[in-house]
């Protein structure tokens, strides 16, 4: 039996050390993506403070397509460019957004959210998806989260055939 014990840290930094290595933890146990996915998603919306939405938008056949999450029902398909998530996708960068009421395009899944980090997945300079994690706190995300989610999301290519989920 994994462990399922809610992460308690002494620092931003210590957290998500202990976060990446219960998620690999995880990756190393299971091949199948989709089943890995449900659990990065799973952890992380159940041990990040201050959050309401946390999860996976994959890339099929040319735009992002809703993937494993934890909050609330969201968009299904979002189109690279548009909102937050297509924003990072089309210029393949870490968005941090402080408030996304002033984020022009902003698509608006959970009324609740009032900030957003959004991580795109490259792998071998392939686009497969982004991770995308809301907030009700405005100026939730940080540089600190940027560094870590990213590492996250480089721990995930290490793992995961992304062509198992995404249809490129
Ligand atoms: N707000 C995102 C859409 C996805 S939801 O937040 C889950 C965006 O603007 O791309």
């Amino acid at each position: 039996m994994l462990n399922n014990n809610k992460i308690v840290a002494d620092s931003k930094e210590n957290f998500y050390k202990m976060l990446i290595y219960r998620i690999e933890s995880y990756l190393s146990a299971e091949k199948d993506v989709l089943a890995n996915l449900c659990n990065v998603a799973a952890l992380l919306y159940d041990n990040l403070e201050d959050i309401n939405w946390a999860g996976f938008y994959l890339m099929k056949d040319g735009e992002l397509v809703l993937g494993p999450f934890g909050g609330k029902a969201a968009c299904t398909r979002i189109k690279i460019g548009k909102g937050v998530c297509g924003s990072a996708a089309r210029d393949r960068r870490t968005y941090i957004v402080p408030n996304v009421h002033e984020f022009e395009g902003h698509i608006a899944c959970d009324s609740a959210s009032n900030s957003e980090i959004v991580v795109p997945i490259i792998k071998d300079d392939v686009l497969y998806g982004v991770l995308d994690i809301d907030s009700p706190k405005f100026n939730r995300f940080d540089d600190i989260d940027k560094i870590f989610l990213e590492k996250l999301v480089k721990k995930l290519n290490k793992y995961l055939d992304w062509k198992e989920v995404t249809r490129i």
